[in-house]
């Protein structure tokens, strides 16, 4: 079974892909793992994101592997294990400008289709699974919440790590994210054809589960 959960950051996407996973038994793919990593190079190596050129390069000796796939992904960026470090600061201001990339989301679509066939099904969650990824997948989802409540559950997740951010920072880059992931020319975040729309902002997660879960009983 091929199930596509879309949408923007803090919409609780993630959370639910992986409980989702888990719940029917197949793996969870966690696209934007893989353009963090591959940003997380381009910052390492210092690479001008308008120089094809290097960027043809980079992904051509960029080996991003995903990991322990059953309800979490651990990250491999050439053989390291990135996992902690794709969430720094430094790969979320730089994420979107690189995912805008055509080169770049060609090389990584064709990564994700090609792992979610050789798994036999996934949970996929992302930006653009079901408009591009997988447009034939069983089930769409698309998780959406006012953009301050998806600033304030950031927030709290990021100060459940350590890291207390100043509430203003955070919501302007969850807005510049969405700007860019939203408006870019090659397959922008928008909702998928025949995808189920939930708005999570006032629901817990056992509540969107529950919503999820029916949905595919009902129709399944
Ligand atoms: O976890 P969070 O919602 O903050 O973001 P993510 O899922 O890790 O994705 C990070 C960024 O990668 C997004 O803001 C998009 O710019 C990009 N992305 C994308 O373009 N297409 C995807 N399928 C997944 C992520």
């Amino acid at each position: 079974m091929y199930i596509a959960i879309d949408g923007p950051a803090g919409a609780g996407k993630s959370t639910i892909a992986k409980m989702l996973a888990l719940n029917l038994g197949v793996n969870y793919l966690d696209t934007g793992a893989m353009y963090r990593a591959i940003t997380l190079k381009i910052v390492r190596e210092n690479i001008s994101i308008s120089d094809e050129k290097s960027l043809q390069d980079l992904l051509n000796n960029a080996s991003i592997e995903l990991v322990e796939p059953l309800g979490a992904n651990q990250v491999l960026l050439d053989g390291e294990d990135v996992t902690e470090e794709i969430r720094d600061a430094e790969v979320n201001r730089w994420v979107s400008q690189v995912s805008r990339i055509k080169l770049i989301r060609e090389a990584m679509v064709k990564k994700q289709r090609e792992l979610a066939m050789k798994w036999g099904g996934a949970v996929m969650d992302g930006r653009d699974i079901g408009t591009c990824v997988l447009t034939d997948a069983t089930f769409k989802f698309y998780l959406d919440a006012s953009t301050e409540e998806r600033t304030r559950r950031r927030w709290q997740e990021l100060k459940d790590k350590g890291k207390e951010l100043p509430w203003e920072e955070v919501y302007k880059t969850i807005v510049d994210r969405d700007n860019i992931d939203q408006n870019r020319s090659v397959s922008p975040l928008e909702v998928a054809p025949g995808a189920v729309v939930i708005d999570t902002t006032h629901l817990s997660i056992e509540e969107v589960m529950q919503k999820v879960t029916g949905y595919i009983k009902e129709n399944g």
